[in-house]
């Protein structure tokens, strides 16, 4: 049996106090019918995690951060420690974006320990990974993919504090996607490789997520590949109705 798929949206640097509209219209649309069938959580800008939470309070859409620190507090001007998202509000955190690694150098291991941090305040880690263009071009997807998930998994992981991401990032924002069959090869590399991380049990019930690209109009087909538990979409999230679609594709 599949574990309970999510949709996550990330906002990236997008979103206003003005933007609680987008929040309410997708509380609105988040009917007893579709909240059988999938989890959502919205990952705003971190000036608006705590009014977002609020707001959610009775609607179980899930508010998470995009980016933690991997201490705890302490004297790093301008981060934000997972403590502090938990204390906001915030049930689940983005780590690893590729985003994240390209402009401000995270390695695997900083993915790790951010991971690591999330786990002791309570948080979901939602770990990405992903290959670039070039890696995908020259044949290395799969050695590229499986030497991030080892080097961003913390040992302590299990399916109720990690959910992991596959985002190949030549389809963040580009309109463009893999074909199913890259989809489904990647994600049944990402399954093997959980097994071996965190035991064949807890692997099976972890979520994993396709990103990149996702919209209406092509979440019914990847949605429908094995061992994709969900989406983590970014332009299309900021649109309540196409967010909604997207979940309504499960
Ligand atoms: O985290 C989300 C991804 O980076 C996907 O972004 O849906 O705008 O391509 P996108």
């Amino acid at each position: 049996d599949r574990p309970r798929p999510l949709v996550a949206g990330n906002w990236k640097m997008n979103g206003l106090k003005t933007s609680a509209r987008v929040l309410e219209e997708i509380h609105a649309g988040y009917t007893p019918g579709l909240k059988a069938k999938v989890e959502l959580a919205v990952c705003p800008p971190a000036t608006l995690i705590a009014s977002f939470a609020r707001l959610s309070v009775g609607s179980r859409v899930a508010i998470g951060g995009q980016d933690c620190h991997a201490n705890e507090s302490g004297a790093y001007t301008g981060d934000l420690s997972a403590e502090m998202l938990a204390d906001a509000g915030a049930t689940y955190v983005i780590v690893g974006h590729s985003e994240r690694r390209q402009y401000h150098k995270e390695k695997d291991g900083d993915v790790c320990a951010k991971a690591a941090a999330a786990h002791r305040a309570g948080l979901t880690a939602i770990v990405c990974v992903g290959e670039t263009r070039e890696e995908r071009e020259s044949g290395k997807t799969l050695a590229v993919v499986k030497k991030q998930l080892r080097g961003s998994i913390p040992v302590d992981s299990n399916s109720h504090n990690l959910v992991v991401a596959y985002e190949p990032v030549w389809a963040i924002g580009t309109g463009l996607t893999p074909t199913v069959a890259d989809v489904a090869e990647v994600h049944a590399l990402i399954r093997d490789e959980l097994r071996r991380l965190v035991g064949k049990a807890e692997a099976a019930r972890v979520r994993i997520l396709y990103g990149g690209s996702v919209k209406p109009s092509n979440a019914a087909e990847l949605m429908a590949v094995a061992n994709v538990d969900g989406a983590l979409v970014g332009g299309a999230s900021l649109v309540s109705a196409d967010f909604l679609a997207i979940a309504g594709a499960y």
